[in-house]
């Protein structure tokens, strides 16, 4: 199974989102959008292992508090488009003690730096007109263990495991 953990998006950025694939389809961009219950931002891919069971176990012993998120402009890496997330130190730190504990877990994963993204449109043809995208933002309070099946029509993703973050009085 091939398996990486994120960050499950809000409504609200997840409409932000949404709003900027349909300026680019109207302003005559086509290509691969990710579908709206495909947004996602990743902290890190483990890609094709036996089972899920040691990452599950690694990613429970993580704790954290809950952090802001805020949506800030697109960028690109060749035709793949996509929406980044302003500078956050608790994002880097999450992301950096999240793999620390898959690696001690002796989970592989991609050690490619850590670079904040969700992907909005893929193997994109046609001119990217100027989007305006909203300053959305949200709470991060957990992040989830998912399982990436590939679909008739497209990738399926499926949660297997829910890590909340630690409410703090
Ligand atoms: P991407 O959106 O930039 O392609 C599931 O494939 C998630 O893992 C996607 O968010 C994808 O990022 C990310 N990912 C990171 N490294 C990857 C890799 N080497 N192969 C496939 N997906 C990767």
């Amino acid at each position: 199974m091939r398996l990486f953990a994120s960050i499950e998006l809000s409504k609200e950025m997840k409409d932000a989102l949404i709003n900027a694939q349909n300026e680019m389809y109207d302003g005559g961009v086509r290509g691969s959008y990710t579908p709206e219950e495909n947004l996602h931002l990743t902290l890190a891919f483990i890609g094709e292992v036996p089972e899920a069971e040691p990452a599950l176990e690694a990613l429970s012993a993580l704790s954290f508090s809950p952090f802001p998120l805020q949506l800030e402009g697109l960028g690109c890496f060749g035709d793949l488009w996509w929406a980044g997330m302003g500078e956050s130190a608790p994002l880097a730190a999450l992301a950096r003690r999240l793999r620390r504990a898959l690696a001690e877990g002796g989970v592989p994963f991609d050690r490619k730096r850590f670079s904040p993204h969700v992907t909005l449109l893929r193997r994109a043809r046609g001119n990217m007109p100027p989007i305006g995208i909203a300053g959305a933002s949200m709470t991060v309070d957990a992040f989830s263990l998912m399982r990436s099946d590939r679909g008739r029509t497209g990738m399926i993703y499926t949660e297997l495991g829910r890590f909340p973050a630690e409410e703090r009085p």
